[in-house]
């Protein structure tokens, strides 16, 4: 039963239940106004602390596609944040009017905080460089589409994997299938931290690889996740413009990939995919959008209890 829980990791839900979730994205997709007013008369407050697109619309587009309303800021300049407000308070004062909160902060951590503090349930849309787990709900399920299984497969990811928060929340995702290996590219500057590599990858005996020959590797995968640069996370903008170009997927690489394979990308992308790509029928991230929709869905239905 997800009722009334938080949603701050990509471990919070139990494999089971997130199987349980997709089965229910599945079943909206496919009879969208069947699920119109199951979440009547019901309140999401929409925090973004930070800059968004997807994310947010996503979150606010699944809520009313439930029959729901949606109260919240796009950006802190428009909240008592700016007047020296703690987070703690926000989300006190917020939970006294909505029934769940999707919150979006650049600080790690603040997640889990908002949910020590809330008496709706709490959805991480992302805490600084630590972990976005709707993005992978949309991420697994997208893969589950479009691979038949999130098992036995061998996976890419290639970019920024120090501050992509999206990476380390899939890689913790797919870590718990049977089967995954996964295939670490990025500069030495941007590599996955210890957190996920020693702490998920060596603990729990699951196979990785970490190089900077993207070419040498492209051949064996299955799953393909591209990231963008973290620009807003770096210090210093000389080390942003000497890493931002590290690794570019142009048509000359696709010819060396799978025939199946399924390049994914959170978005919003920069210049790490070429535009020549988005034409190969392997390109899979702007399909990969309207699962995120689903998915949110199936998870505000479940955590409200209206499904
Ligand atoms: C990602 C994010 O915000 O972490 N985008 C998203 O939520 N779809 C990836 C990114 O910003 O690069």
């Amino acid at each position: 039963m997800l009722k009334g829980r938080h949603l701050i990791g990509p471990r919070d839900f139990s494999v089971d239940e997130l199987e349980g979730l997709f089965t229910l994205a599945g079943r909206m997709e496919e009879k969208p106004r069947d699920w119109m007013d199951v979440a009547k008369g019901r309140l999401l407050a929409s925090l973004f602390f930070e800059p968004s697109t997807r994310t947010r619309l996503s979150f606010e587009a699944a809520m009313l596609r439930l029959g729901g309303s949606v109260i919240g800021f796009a950006e802190p300049g428009s909240s008592s944040t700016t007047k020296g407000e703690s987070l703690a308070d926000t989300i006190r004062t917020v939970s006294a009017y909505a029934d769940v909160i999707a919150m979006r902060n650049p600080k790690e951590g603040s997640a889990l905080l908002a949910s020590r503090f809330s008496t709706v349930p709490v959805v991480n849309g992302g805490d600084g460089g630590h972990h976005h787990p709707t993005q992978t709900l949309t991420d697994l399920l997208a893969i589950r589409r479009l691979k038949g299984r999130t098992d036995g497969l061998r996976v890419g990811f290639c970019g920024d994997l120090k501050f992509g928060r999206t990476v380390h929340s899939l890689a913790q995702g797919l870590a718990r299938y049977p089967g995954n290996s996964f295939v670490l590219v990025s500069p030495p500057e941007l590599r996955v931290p210890d957190f996920i590599t020693k702490e998920i990858f060596e603990k729990e005996g699951i196979e990785y690889l970490e190089t900077e020959d993207f070419e040498k590797v492209l051949p064996e995968l299955d799953v393909l996740y591209m990231t963008r640069v973290q620009k807003e996370r770096f210090f210093n903008e000389e080390d942003y413009l000497r890493l931002k170009d590290s690794f570019i997927l142009d048509g000359a690489r696709m010819r060396l990939a799978k025939a199946d394979l399924a390049v994914l990308h959170p978005l919003p992308r920069v210049n790490e995919i070429a535009v020549e790509v988005d034409s190969d029928p392997r390109a899979a991230y702007f399909a990969q959008v309207k699962y995120g929709m689903y998915a949110r869905m199936a998870l505000f239905a479940s955590i409200l209890g209206a499904a």
